[in-house]
C-alpha cells in the first residue's frame, strides 16, 4: 500500500464478524487508521443495512477516506451503501475487479462476503483496492458523473 495515512471505515454484520477481525489486524499492522463501527460479536443477529449506513455517513462527511464492508455474501451491504448519495460500493471476490473498480470506477467503499470468500484472499483484495489510484481519465469521470446524477 502506498499511502499510510489512509483512514479507514470498517463495518460488518454477525456473519462477517470473524473477517473484519482479520481485515483491522491486517490494517493496523500496516499503521493504517481504522474507524470500526461494529458489530461486535458473532451471535447477535444486526441487520446489514445500519451497518452500511454508519460506513457511508463516514465517507460522505469526508471523516474516513474509504470503507469496507462485510456480510456473508457482501450483497446486502452493497445494495445498501449504494443507496447513498455519493457511494460507489463494490462488491468483490477477486483482486482484479477490486483494482479495476478503483482505476475506473473510482469506488470509495469495497465489499466482501465473508461465506463466499476466505480472509486470504479478502486481505489480497483489500491490498489491491487500497493501493490503487483512480486514473482520472475523462472517459471515467464522465461516466462516474452520470452516476451522480
Ligand atoms: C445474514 O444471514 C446474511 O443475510 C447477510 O450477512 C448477508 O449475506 C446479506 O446480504
Amino acid at each position: 500500500m502506498k499511502n499510510k495515512q489512509l483512514k479507514i471505515a470498517i463495518a460488518c454484520d454477525h456473519a462477517a464478524y470473524q473477517l473484519k477481525i482479520d481485515i483491522v489486524q491486517y490494517l493496523a499492522s500496516r499503521q493504517i487508521d481504522v474507524l470500526d463501527f461494529g458489530t461486535n460479536n458473532c451471535t447477535v443477529s444486526v441487520d446489514y443495512p445500519d451497518f452500511a449506513c454508519m460506513v457511508a455517513q463516514s465517507i460522505t462527511s469526508r471523516e474516513s477516506d474509504f470503507g469496507i464492508l462485510l456480510c456473508g455474501t457482501g450483497i446486502g451491504m452493497t445494495i445498501a451503501a449504494n443507496k447513498h448519495n455519493g457511494i460507489r460500493c463494490a462488491l468483490c471476490s477477486d483482486t482484479y475487479s477490486a483494482k479495476l473498480t478503483r482505476l475506473h470506477n473510482n469506488a470509495n467503499v469495497l465489499s466482501m462476503g465473508a461465506r463466499v470468500i476466505g480472509s486470504g484472499l479478502a486481505l489480497d483484495i483489500v491490498d489491491s483496492f487500497l493501493s490503487t489510484e483512480f486514473s482520472n481519465e475523462d472517459r471515467h469521470n464522465k461516466r462516474i458523473a452520470k452516476l451522480e446524477n
